[in-house]
């Protein structure tokens, strides 16, 4: 592909957008972003240094010596990768309250802009239609119900040997929906120009080609 194309997709959590980004990246051969992952990894790291969020300089002092990027399809902090320590229930929750506080919005999404400028990506989130990419060239706002989302995290849970129900996992999605719509900066939001994409019900391979023919148009 020589033109860069930018492919922002934005939705809850569990919708399934970064299993279709990973699939509509590979076929398209551009790099894929994954900015729920960047939260976590700041919410990762507080945990593991002791940083209470709430202790702004702290937090300040803790962002200002991190580094995060990606590397063959890992996520690198600080040089170590942290793929598997980063989707647990606890982290999720720790990312859910980061991703609230301007210092840590300002840092990640300067570094989500940086790496949208140069290549072809498709980067998943919760405002990169709406704040990070907004000149994206394609924006897609995927949907599903909080029911089949919360099943879907589930089965992924229970397939590592996580310990937890499908009700806690459904309390702990609405609750997530609940502050990602809410939080004053950024909130998960469509943007105005993204299709719109219910997904309950859909195969995966039903909604990467639809994503894809709509790419072609
Ligand atoms: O997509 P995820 O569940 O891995 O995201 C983790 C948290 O980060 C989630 O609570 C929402 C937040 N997030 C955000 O605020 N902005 C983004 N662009 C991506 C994720």
């Amino acid at each position: 592909m020589d033109k860069i194309i930018r492919v922002a997709i934005d939705g809850p959590s569990g919708a399934g957008k970064s299993t279709i980004a990973k699939a509509v990246a590979k076929k398209l051969g551009i790099d894929y972003i994954d900015t729920g992952a960047m939260y976590r990894a700041v919410g990762y790291k507080t945990l593991s240094c002791g940083v209470d969020p709430k202790d702004r300089q702290a937090l300040k002092d803790m962002l200002d010596s991190t580094v995060i990027d990606f590397s063959g399809g890992n996520i690198i902090l600080d040089g170590e990768i942290i793929n598997d320590k980063i989707r647990t229930p606890r982290i999720s929750k720790k990312a859910s309250e980061c991703s609230a506080l301007a210092e840590v919005r300002e840092k990640l999404v300067q570094l989500q802009r940086g790496m949208g400028q140069e290549k072809s990506v498709i980067m998943d989130g919760r405002d990169i239609g709406s704040n990070v990419l907004t000149d994206a060239e394609y924006k897609f706002f995927m949907t599903a119900s909080a029911e089949e989302r919360a099943k879907r995290r589930y089965e992924e849970l229970a397939e590592k040997g996580q310990d937890i129900t499908y009700e806690q996992v459904l309390e702990d999605i609405k609750k997530r929906d609940h502050s990602d719509m809410t939080r004053e900066l950024n909130p998960l939001r469509k943007a105005e120009d993204a299709i719109e994409l219910d997904t309950t019900g859909m195969s995966i391979e039903d909604v990467t080609n639809y994503i894809l023919k709509e790419i072609e148009k």
